[in-house]
């Protein structure tokens, strides 16, 4: 019988996932959830003797740690639909697989994409502080307004699996959903929605936007303050996409000025560090990146992950083989 391959893990993982992969794989695991720098991604790449290694979104694989990889490491499996945290030109120049996890995550992260989009609405960070602090009064007809939310006008800036789970989801709301992405969907997957093939062309269509695009150079500070001034006055933008999508200094510009009413943010440029001037904006909705977070989700993630490194152990080309 073969040896099992040893697999480096670079984050705790739930459990179920953990005793998955511990019964396939020699795993090596991180059960206090240390933070990995780039030295330490290789140094215990090389001394585990890793076949392959299950990371998260949070370890940057540049090209550099690419480079100084051992050998024998021979697949990088994320556990994240996203996969602007490792250098994809290097590991094809390096022959190393990557494979990442889509469409388990699409509902949940659709889900939160309407939590961040209602909440900015309707204002639900000050109205659930006033609650904590004690500070409820009287029922006033003037407390609290945020804005209506059915009806509207959404603009989807990405139009992939989860761009289309938040359609489906604004649909509810009876939203006239505009998008643009860099191809137009078939009629029966666009279900109505108004593509414009330019988005500076959609924004003045937006009470709402939402990002959904995946994080790159491409997309990087999508959300400027060019595009902003093409926005409706009082508008609303939510990002659940990609921090870089957005750039914070027009962004807190422009809700400073009151040019936009709200946004809605689930991820943030740099994160974990985030632009703490949000912090003292009371017309956004934080939340510290959910999209996938639920129990199912992760779980999902996880399998999916260890899908793809069986698939390539047993020879077969992964499911969602990125290069
Ligand atoms: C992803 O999978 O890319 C998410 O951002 C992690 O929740």
């Amino acid at each position: 019988m073969t040896e099992r391959p040893i697999l480096f893990v670079t984050r705790k993982l739930p459990a179920d996932v953990e005793t998955r992969l511990m019964r396939d794989y020699r795993g090596v695991l991180n059960d206090d959830d240390v933070a990995y720098g780039p030295n330490d991604l290789i140094n215990e790449s090389r001394n585990c003797g890793a076949d392959a290694i299950l990371t998260c979104g949070t370890e940057k694989f540049t090209a550099d740690v690419i480079a100084r990889l051992p050998e024998r490491v021979k697949i990088l499996a994320t556990f994240s639909v996203g996969y602007d945290h490792i250098d994809i030109a290097a590991a094809k120049a390096r022959g190393l697989v990557v494979t990442n996890t889509p469409e388990v995550l699409t509902d949940a992260t659709a889900d939160i994409t309407m939590l961040c989009l209602i909440g900015a609405a309707r204002q639900a960070q000050n109205a659930e502080r006033i609650l904590r602090e004690g500070r409820w009064g009287r029922w006033a007809a003037m407390d609290m307004l945020g804005v209506e939310v059915t009806g509207k006008r959404l603009g989807i800036f990405g139009m992939g699996r989860i761009g289309q789970a938040v359609a489906q989801r604004a649909r509810g709301f009876e939203m006239e959903i505009h998008y643009s992405n860099r191809s137009r969907l078939p009629a029966e997957t666009e279900k109505g929605a108004i593509f414009h093939a330019d988005p500076d062309e959609m924004l003045p269509h937006c009470d709402f936007l939402s990002t959904n695009c995946p994080g790159s150079a491409e997309t990087r500070h999508f959300v400027d303050a060019r595009r902003i001034a093409l926005l409706p006055d009082g508008a609303i933008v939510v990002n659940t996409a990609r921090g870089s999508v957005i750039d914070d200094d027009a962004l807190i510009a422009a809700l400073r000025s009151g040019k936009l009413a709200a946004a809605g943010l689930d991820v943030y440029e740099g994160e974990p560090d985030f632009d703490k001037r949000y912090l003292s904006l009371s017309n956004v909705f934080l939340l510290p990146h959910i999209g996938s977070a639920t129990v199912e989700t992760r779980n999902a993630m996880g399998f999916r992950a260890l899908d793809n490194l069986d698939a390539w152990f047993a020879g077969q080309r992964p499911r969602d083989q990125v290069v």
